[in-house]
């Protein structure tokens, strides 16, 4: 089912943006779109990658960024926003459709793949499974959007200022790649790089005993060894972009099978991609099935809950034991820990918020 659902397909994506010479509209003036200003102090982020065909532009932001509060792409009255919430890190604190985990919106410009079974493959085509006809999530209808274009010059403007097209005339392939584009930009500006954890590392602030006892915890071997999965200082998107079955079960079967529901292949029964840590203090309930609601819950698993398959990860050293077996002190350190990577400027940046 979860293949059906996620087709994340990757539509041919046509190349070209028209971007020069400078094209004027009567009504609407130049399309001349500004190169989006990107925060500079990122704690040793690399930069922010995007592809030549799609540069995020001040105008396409505003483009996205209407988009994804809006439920002109729906006929369920849902908007991306309906169940990717600012306050929650992006994502919600319900399950989703289908029981589904909700994966939070959090630095997903350096992604390289996307959903929970990573079968998407660039930002820029992530929102064309959202636009297919009768999509679960928004319940989708191209001829109800082109109307709702067609009644709102708001939205026409703001086509031509980001991407110099007349949406309204443009075909459903183009309106689609056009709306996934802007789309694309706004999430590429939800950067969180403001947590505790990164103003440590910049020398901003300390931590409490309890929470360098829980990074210790989770970057040592023999204790946690979470780090292999879940980055580290070194990594501060604090996920490694590759999928694993980290013990959540011993048998699979409808949404627990993961990768094998794409690919078929018996080797990647119950593989999910590694979700970000950043901000996992909100954006609870955890899991592909929203399994487990608090950081405590997640932590006795790994400590004395993992089980056993065919598939499960080598990096789940401990499952034989159950797990890697921390007392009550290291849990609590190593939840301390997982706090410090909560950013509240990113809950709270007003450019990420609904622009109404
Ligand atoms: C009804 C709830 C719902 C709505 C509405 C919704 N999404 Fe999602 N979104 C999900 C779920 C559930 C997943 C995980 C799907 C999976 O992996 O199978 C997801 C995954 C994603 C991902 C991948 C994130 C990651 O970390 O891999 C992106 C990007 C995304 N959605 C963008 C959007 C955009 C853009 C819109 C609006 C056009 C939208 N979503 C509307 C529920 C929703
Ligand atoms: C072998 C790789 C691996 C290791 C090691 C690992 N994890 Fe995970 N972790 C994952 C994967 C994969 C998921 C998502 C699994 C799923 O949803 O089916 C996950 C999910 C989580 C989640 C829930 C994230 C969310 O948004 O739903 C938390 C919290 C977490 N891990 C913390 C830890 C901690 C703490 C440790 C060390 C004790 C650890 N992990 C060790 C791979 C790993």
């Amino acid at each position: 089912m979860r293949c059906c659902v996620l087709v994340f397909c990757l539509i041919l994506l046509g190349s070209c943006r028209k971007d020069s010479p400078l094209q004027t509209d009567e009504l609407w003036g130049a399309y001349n779109p500004q190169p989006y200003p990107f925060p500079e102090a990122f704690s040793n982020f690399p930069p922010v990658p995007e592809f030549d065909w799609n540069k995020t532009t001040i105008e396409g932001v505003t483009l996205g960024r209407n988009l994804y509060y809006d439920n002109i792409l729906s006929t369920n009255g849902k908007s991306c926003s309906s169940c990717h919430v600012q306050q929650s890190a992006f994502t919600i604190s319900d399950a989703g459709p289908n029981g589904m985990g909700i994966p939070a919106h959090i630095n997903l410009a350096w992604n390289s793949s996307f959903g929970w079974t990573g079968s998407a493959h660039a930002l820029d085509s992530v929102a064309l499974a959202d636009l297919e006809e009768g999509n679960i999530f928004l319940n989708a209808n191209n001829d109800s959007i082109l109307a709702r274009f067609k009644r709102n010059e708001d939205y026409q403007r703001m086509f031509w200022n980001a991407f110099g097209v007349k949406i309204i005339e443009e075909s459903v392939h183009e309106r689609k790649k056009y709306i996934s584009y802007a789309l694309a930009q706004f999430m590429r500006t939800q950067i969180s790089y403001n947590s505790k954890f990164d103003k440590y590392l910049r020398g901003e602030i300390n931590l409490t005993d309890d929470e360098m006892a829980g990074y210790d915890i989770f970057m040592n071997e023999s204790k946690g060894d979470c780090f292999h999965c879940h980055g580290s200082e070194s990594n501060p998107m604090w996920r490694d972009n590759l999928l694993h079955n980290n013990g959540l079960n011993s048998v699979f079967t409808g949404n627990d099978l993961g990768l094998y529901s794409v690919t078929e292949n018996i080797n990647d029964i119950g593989k999910f991609r590694t979700p970000t840590l950043r901000n996992i203090e909100l954006t609870s309930p955890y899991m592909h099935d929203g399994r487990y609601t608090t950081l405590e819950e997640v932590v006795n698993f790994y400590s004395t809950g993992l089980q056993n398959s065919p598939t499960v990860d080598p990096l789940m050293k401990k499952v034989n034991e159950g797990g890697v077996q921390l007392n009550p002190t290291e849990k609590m350190q190593l939840v301390a820990f997982l706090k410090t990577l909560t950013d509240p400027s990113f809950v709270a940046n007003p450019y990420l918020g609904n622009p109404d």
